[in-house]
């Protein structure tokens, strides 16, 4: 028998599927592709309308076939997922799969009481995503995944440490911790609490040669601490996302987010006050644009704050309404063009702010993680500030080695979304 995974939505989920793909292969089932497999499995992301009708249209095509959907469902998505008689498993229960999936057989799998213990199938040798936290309790008015993941929880700060401990012993390079909100992790060591900050400082003190860092930060909860880290912790590297979501302290009210664009002004002046200079601190972030009611007032202050904080990156996304949410109550009354439009104006901004941003690391000498290389010559791979850089002049005798390990380039050309470099 075999299986395939298909993931969609962030790095939550990716991660997530490393850990069904490692139960799938427990259980005696073997990875084909989406057209062989006897068991399709989708890992669904609720954050955007488009995803959800993306797995509608995927499913239709899948007769014949046992299809599991799990990950971030919305409870009025599973009502209809569940009329159509699609198997429906909770990510969150993901140990008791086997029993569910062959519900004849008796399997003999090994039961660890949350599933973050299960150990993962990484897909990468050198890079590890390690989740820290799942859930989230802001309850932002837009957003699906207090719906889908429910109320914060932590995972016990000892088992983050064993999983990142062994992660590095195998010479694993870079390790991203991830949860919906970090910079709440509220872990438990005995009757200890530790906090994400304290979690951070110990996991950088385990010895090797590797990158930490995190994602994602709530604005809102971004304390001095966790600034200081960026100049204390040896491995954290110079790279921060700090979803924004709009520019209009009347919309941010709105949103429930509960900062200010002040507020978040001063914490980048504050992060960048750390004098990162080669290469320069890069803060990527997230901008909802066309919320309700948001008039060409507020789309201005989302303009002129993008002018000012100069990302490095901004995932920019069209406001999509989502069943459950504070938000869905008001009237979606922004035309799916302008959202459109207006995300099209905040990515020339973007453009213009990256390029420069790029410029300042002409010349540089940068350490950089070889992550891609095609048809054995062409190298990629990324800075230490997460800017992707392509690698000039390499030989292709040279390439297979470099994967996966650190190289000291220098940046000789910036482009709008990428750079250009040569190994030194
Ligand atoms: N926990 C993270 C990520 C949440 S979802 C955070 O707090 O930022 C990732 C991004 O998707 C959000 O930052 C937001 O920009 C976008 N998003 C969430 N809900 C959305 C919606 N209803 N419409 C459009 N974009 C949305
Ligand atoms: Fe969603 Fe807000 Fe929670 Fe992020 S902090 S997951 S945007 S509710
Ligand atoms: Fe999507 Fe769930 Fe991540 S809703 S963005 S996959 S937390």
């Amino acid at each position: 028998m075999t299986y395939n995974i298909t993931t969609f939505g962030c790095q939550m989920n990716i991660s997530d599927s490393e850990r069904i793909a490692s139960v799938m292969n427990e259980m005696g089932l073997k990875n084909a592709d989406q057209n062989k497999a006897d068991f399709l499995i989708f890992n669904l992301c609720s954050v955007r309308q488009t995803a959800v009708d993306r797995v509608w249209g995927m499913l239709r095509k899948t007769k014949d076939k046992t299809v599991i959907l799990t990950g971030c469902i919305l409870p009025k998505d599973k009502k209809k997922f569940n009329e159509k008689k699609y198997l429906i498993l909770d990510i969150k229960d993901l140990t008791n799969w086997p029993q569910k999936i062959q519900k004849n057989k008796k399997i003999s799998i090994k039961k660890p009481k949350d599933y973050f213990s299960i150990l993962p199938n990484y897909t990468s040798k050198f890079s590890a995503c390690v989740p820290i936290m799942t859930g989230c309790n802001n309850f932002c008015t837009y957003c699906a995944v207090p719906f889908t993941r429910g109320r914060e929880y932590s995972r016990p700060a000892k088992e983050i440490l064993c999983e990142v401990n062994k992660l590095i012993v195998q010479g694993v390079k870079e390790i991203i911790l991830l949860g919906q909100n970090v910079n709440s992790y509220d872990g438990r060591q005995k009757t200890k609490k530790i906090n994400f900050v304290q979690l951070l400082k110990k996991i950088d003190k385990i010895p090797g040669n590797y990158w930490l860092s995190f994602l994602t930060s709530h604005p809102k909860d971004m304390s001095d601490e966790l600034i200081n880290c960026f100049a204390e912790c040896k491995h954290l590297v110079p790279y921060l996302h700090l979803p924004l979501q709009s520019g209009s302290n009347k919309i941010l009210k709105m949103m429930n987010r509960k900062y200010t664009v002040a507020h978040y002004e001063k914490l980048i002046k504050k992060i960048r006050k750390n004098n990162f200079v080669n290469p320069h601190l890069t803060i990527s972030t997230d901008i909802i644009s066309g919320f309700p009611n948001e008039t060409k007032k507020d789309f201005l202050a989302t303009i002129k704050a993008m002018e000012k904080i100069k990302f490095d990156m901004a995932y920019l996304a069209a406001y999509s309404a989502r069943p459950h949410t504070a938000a869905s109550k008001l009237k979606d009354n922004i035309s799916k063009q302008e959202k459109e439009q207006r995300k099209n104006i905040l990515n020339e901004i973007l453009k213009k702010t990256t390029l420069k941003n790029n410029q300042k690391m002409l010349g540089q000498e940068t350490e950089v993680l070889i992550d891609t290389i095609k048809d054995n010559a062409l190298i990629f791979g990324k800075t230490k500030n997460f800017k992707r850089i392509k690698i000039n002049g390499s030989t292709k005798d040279n390439s297979k080695k470099l994967m996966g390990n650190f190289v000291k380039v220098k940046i000789t050309k910036a482009n709008v979304w990428n750079l250009e470099g040569e190994i030194i």
